[in-house]
């Protein structure tokens, strides 16, 4: 039996735990015990419900389900900023502020590209957490904010003289990685993809059930205390720090400046290093640091006097759209791809850009031949913004999409109330080649030195038809293949008898059926336990797991229907794969790598890259992509490049493989 007591305890622990990982930056557990503490948390209050608050840290995870949210009135209206676009109106801001007041010091912050978020915090819990909406009233959304883990949901180190209630204003956003991974997830599972951060953000924030907002990776920036004076605070670098040590995330690229022209400087530079930030910004902020200063410049009807912000010029560039390409993918869907004469784009070059569907193509009206203006959205999908219809000379083509599959010249349809045109024939070449390159993609079979080149080669020499028949294929059948000497064949050969081991999870998420994912995949797996049961399963009993809608549940009773797929299932098991949950998967867990965090880098010999990153996970660690003064050790295999580079410049220690396995496992 637990008591109260040890719950006060544990909570306090889990507190300081967040703080060292998400505001100070410098975590002293390890996420899996970080884990530990919170399901520890979450079963005590599941038997003492009367000792749940709202300041709990199980907050963190979500739980609770909203009808709708409320309309709540903002304390003190949330106003707008005037913006400036340029050098010129910089100099203009600057020459209005300093009519009023006399030397004015500007500090500059970075312009997050989220959603104002207003915190309302009394005695000195966190009370509510609220959207923008019309600057006068909000949405409530506090239980999603809850979920937010840089968010205090309780103030720390006060002061006795604090007021009864606090509010702060801030930015909640959408790391990049984070938009990246939802993304990668809700295509899998064959949902809409967010078009950029801020809108993955918006709609995360706005979620009923606040278990999903908590697993979107939200962060936020605190910048505003609207009882700042109350306090004592003399400027703005004055409240950032407050916020700081209230337990608030503050962006630490903030500037301080004396004159316009160094501020004009560092606009210029931010312009130039924005992508490289792990979030976007869409701009800077330009604060007059003083507040009685800012008290004497004043409000205009809509927006301070003392404030501007700087917004970036729109990354758009111009070229020319060479071409319309269409590719099927594994789901027979005929995918328009835009062909673009080489240009570069926020940072990186680009060649390519989605076009979805033959809808999209209309709506923008885009023609073969076409001077386009692109973008990336979000800093990292290029998209063709519009065309420019001045251009034309009359040699652009309208695009038509193909009546026939352009890869097995059978029939394509577009059935009624969707955006897709897809080719009728499971059997299409074009389809069974998606299908496979999948089937052997990193998260689900992850078969070594199966790239899509090698498979287009099996499939042309007609050495495969299907996934299965990957499975029968030896040395003599590879030996003559264009670029595939003894010691490939050989490699692939291993990389394929090692797959089969891979697990129901794996082989479920490969087999590409349609709408599961990876995450439906390993829920499907861990219900069902092996394909026998899953293949028994009905509507209810699939509909029974979390994750699994009515759609996907027929999607896969529909599977085991199909003769051809039950012809694919019978060669896999024949063939020796696992048809069942790996048992690896389940072998407990060790503590090897309890605390760390391991970036691995560069081509390993011993292990593929999932592999030891799953063992790295289930000792405990963390399997970071990237290099920071947090890491505890780099695996570097052959030709690795900066994150090397960087480890060995902030001196952390790197090991080759033979080192690593020497270090941890002899
Ligand atoms: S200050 C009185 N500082 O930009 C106005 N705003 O119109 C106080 N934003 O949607 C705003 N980063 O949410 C301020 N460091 C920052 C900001 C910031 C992003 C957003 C803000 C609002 C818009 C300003």
């Amino acid at each position: 039996m637990k008591s109260y007591e040890s719950l006060q305890h544990l909570k306090e622990r889990i507190v300081q735990a967040e703080y060292q990982y998400y505001i100070l930056d410098d975590p002293q557990i390890s996420d899996a015990e970080y884990d530990a503490l919170l399901v520890e948390l979450l079963a005590i209050e599941k038997e003492h419900p009367e000792w749940v608050d709202a300041d709990s840290p199980s907050k963190r995870v979500g739980g609770f389900v909203a009808e709708q949210f409320a309309k709540v009135a903002h304390y003190g209206s949330m106003l707008s900023l005037d913006n400036a676009f340029n050098a010129e109106d910089l100099w203009a801001f600057d020459k209005r502020v300093r009519e009023m007041v006399a030397d004015p010091e500007y500090v500059v912050e970075l312009k997050i590209d989220g959603l104002t978020l207003a915190l309302t915090y009394e005695g000195p819990a966190l009370r509510r957490g609220a959207t923008r909406g019309d600057g006068v009233y909000g949405e409530d959304i506090t239980e999603n904010v809850r979920t937010i883990r840089d968010v205090p949901l309780k103030l720390r180190d006060l002061d006795p003289s604090i007021p009864a209630r606090v509010d702060v204003r801030g930015e909640g956003y959408m790391p990049k990685e984070s938009f990246r991974r939802l993304n990668v997830e809700r295509e899998e599972g064959g949902q809409a993809v967010f078009a950029n951060p801020r809108n993955a953000a918006a709609g995360s924030l706005r979620q009923q059930d606040s278990r999903i907002t908590a697993q979107r990776g939200l962060r936020y920036f605190a910048y505003q205390i609207l009882q700042a004076q109350d306090l004592g605070l003399a400027t703005q670098t004055e409240t950032l720090e407050q916020l700081k040590r209230w337990g608030f995330s503050v962006n630490p690229c903030v500037k301080v400046f004396a004159g316009i022209e160094d501020v004009i400087g560092y606009c210029a530079d931010m312009t130039d290093q924005r992508h490289t930030l792990p979030y976007d910004i869409d701009g800077l902020v330009l604060k007059v640091n003083s507040y009685a200063q800012q008290q004497e410049l004043g409000f205009t009807s809509k927006c301070p006097r003392w404030a501007i912000a700087y917004k970036f010029p729109a990354e758009q560039v111009e070229t020319s759209l060479l071409d319309i390409e269409i590719t099927v993918g594994r789901t027979g869907v005929l995918t328009p791809t835009a062909v673009l004469k080489d240009v570069a784009v926020a940072g990186t070059m680009v060649a390519r850009a989605a076009l979805h569907n033959l809808d999209y193509i209309q709506s923008k009206d885009i023609r073969i031949g076409d001077h386009v203006i692109i973008h990336k959205a979000g800093d990292i999908i290029p998209e063709v913004v519009k065309t420019l219809p001045e251009r034309r000379d009359g040699s652009e083509k309208e695009f038509v999409m193909p009546a026939v599959c352009p890869c097995c010249g059978d029939g394509v349809v577009r059935l009624s109330g969707e955006a897709a045109h897809r080719c009728v024939n499971p059997q299409c070449p074009g389809q069974q080649r998606e299908m496979i390159i999948h089937f052997v993609s990193r998260n689900a079979m992850n078969v070594d030195g199966a790239g899509a080149a090698t498979i287009s080669l099996l499939l042309q020499e007609g050495l495969i038809r299907d996934a299965g028949d990957l499975y029968g294929l030896t040395e003599d059948k590879l030996a003559g293949l264009e670029r595939m000497g003894k010691r490939s064949a050989q490699n692939l050969l291993g990389a394929l008898e090692d797959s089969k081991r891979r697990g129901l999870a794996c082989l479920l998420f490969g087999l590409g059926i349609r709408n599961v994912g990876n995450k439906a995949a390993k829920a499907l797996a861990t219900r069902f336990r092996s394909m026998d049961s899953l293949r028994q399963a009905d509507l209810e009993e699939l509909q029974a797991i979390p994750d699994v809608g009515l759609v996907m549940a027929q999607n896969v009773v529909k599977f085991f229907q199909d003769s051809a797929n039950r012809d694919l299932l019978e060669k896999l098991r024949s063939a020796g794969v696992l048809m069942s949950v790996n048992a690896e998967d389940e072998s407990e867990s060790n503590d090897v790598f309890v605390g760390m965090s391991i970036v691995v880098t560069g081509t390993l010999s011993k292990w593929a890259r999932a592999e030891i990153e799953q063992i790295i996970e289930r000792g405990g660690g963390k399997a970071s992509s990237s290099v920071s003064r947090k890491t505890t050790c780099v695996l570097a295999g052959e030709n690795a490049g900066s994150k090397l580079l960087k480890a060995q410049t902030l001196g952390i220690p790197v090991y080759s493989e033979e080192e690593f396995v020497e270090k941890f496992f002899s």
